[in-house]
């Protein structure tokens, strides 16, 4: 081939729609410009990656980056720099930031300050509220936004939709698949005792328990229904969830966290106390085992981290006051690729959790395979590296991991964006230069 291209990844086992073979991918002007053996091929650059793997760019699409409002927990620059050293290409950032991302002012501007400061890519979800409706059709099109976000039930910040009613109008107020935080706030109030009493966190799943997260995912696909419109419930937590929502894939998606799959109660609670408290909590080996079996038979859709720091000092607080969520985006692949390294899951099935399938759900241009014509995003990982996750290594403000001293199998070596490495054994390389994710259906 006489074709010159702009990088050329030499080697590597590339994960593409016709399996894993060992090929050379050709980047030009940011998109893969071909795939096969380019020996001879002219390249500016060339990223050796013999005995490495080259997955399509794996996406997060649940983060809290804190910015605006609590930057002291996390900003768009440690964020999104603890995304690349974790091999991800982009995120789906939260609106419960302060303010909210609940107006067009707030979502421009997120997008004003994520240029130039963002180290990957990334999309912002915009929060419903209950007098939003009318303005989220609007919100949802603007281009840089992955769709609107509801809170069923109260967590972190002041978003909350705790009503039919209101829930009803959010559905009916626009057309992308809606991400839902589904616990239901008058089991949560009703409940809250439990906690208080307790001042435990071994209390955390029992407060928040399963009727909770059930009783919201019921009636969130029962309003689902009446509105005709998609929807994707995250962070789903539960063996009774996994079975509903096994007989209503036609509506409904769903995403399981890494620490569901990883934790358990009650040993992360004896372990760890409030650092393993997050909504909806982390429950015991049951609910974990179904949520293996959710991701082995096809139920779980996607893999998001719920990335959400908080530091240490505000979590020593004594519970239910310590607040809920754990940093998790720079740990996503590493855990992914340990469990597969220990047979839970296939690497085929990695990359469909956090590549194609989130780029399928959310109509993601060009992302999410390799293939020619795609944007030229990569995650090269060593899957029989033996790596120890240690605090030092976070790079998120919060400064700390609950996978502190874990050791695993499966690394990322190298993250590339736009045919750019960003990131490469542990370094992150250049200057920031992310761009906003584009959708199918943000159309102005
Ligand atoms: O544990 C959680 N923390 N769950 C959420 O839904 C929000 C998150 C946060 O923002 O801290």
């Amino acid at each position: 081939m006489s074709e010159s291209f702009d990088l050329v990844i030499r080697g590597g086992e590339c994960v593409t729609p016709a399996g894993v073979e060992r090929t050379d991918v050709g980047v030009r002007a940011g998109r893969i410009a071909a795939i096969g053996d380019l020996g001879r091929a002219p390249a500016a650059a060339v990223l050796e990656a013999v005995g490495l793997h080259v997955l399509p760019g794996a996406i997060d699409t649940q983060v809290h980056f804190r910015e605006p409002g609590n930057e002291h927990k996390e900003n768009l620059d440690t964020g999104t720099r603890a995304a690349i050293l974790g091999g991800i290409t982009a995120v789906f950032e939260m609106p419960n930031t302060s303010p909210p991302t609940t107006t067009a002012a707030a979502l421009n501007d997120k997008l004003a300050r994520a240029s130039g400061r963002a180290w990957c890519n990334y999309a912002f979800y915009a929060g419903a509220t209950v007098d939003n409706a009318p303005t989220l059709a609007e919100l949802e099109r603007t281009p840089g936004c992955c769709g609107v976000k509801i809170f069923m039930g109260s967590s972190t910040g002041n978003l909350l939709v705790p009503d039919d009613a209101a829930v009803l109008s959010v559905l009916r107020s626009g057309m992308r698949r809606v991400a839902v935080h589904s616990e239901d706030e008058e089991r949560l109030r009703e409940r809250r005792g439990i906690a208080e009493r307790a001042g435990d966190p071994h209390a955390h799943p029992e407060w928040r328990d399963v009727e909770t997260a059930l009783r919201a995912t019921t009636r969130l696909v029962a309003l689902a229904r009446q509105a005709g419109r998609r929807v994707h419930v995250l962070h789903v937590t539960s063996a009774e969830e996994i079975a509903f929502l096994g007989a209503n894939k036609d509506i409904a998606s769903v995403e399981v966290t890494p620490q569901h799959l990883t934790l358990a109660a009650p040993d992360c609670y004896d372990r760890l106390g409030t650092l393993a408290q997050m909504n909806p909590p982390i429950r015991d080996a049951r609910h974990r085992a179904a949520l293996w079996a959710g991701v082995a038979n096809g139920i779980v859709d996607v893999i998001g981290s719920d990335h959400a720091p908080h530091t240490r000092e505000e979590k020593a607080r004594r519970y239910p006051e310590s607040p809920s969520g754990m940093p998790g985006v720079q740990t996503l692949l590493p855990l992914l690729l340990d469990h597969a390294a220990a047979g839970r899951l296939s690497l085929l099935r990695v990359v469909d959790l956090v590549a194609g399938s989130p780029a399928r759900l959310f109509g993601l241009a060009a992302k999410g395979r390799i293939a020619v014509g795609y944007d030229a995003d990569f995650s090269i990982v060593d899957l029989k590296a033996r790596r120890t996750i240690t605090d030092a290594w976070i790079a998120s403000k919060c400064g700390w991991t609950p996978f502190n001293g874990d050791t695993v199998t499966g690394w990322p070596k190298a993250t590339v964006i736009a045919g750019v490495p960003v990131m490469r054994d542990d370094e992150v390389l250049g200057a920031p230069a992310g761009q906003p994710l584009r959708f199918f259906e943000a159309w102005k």
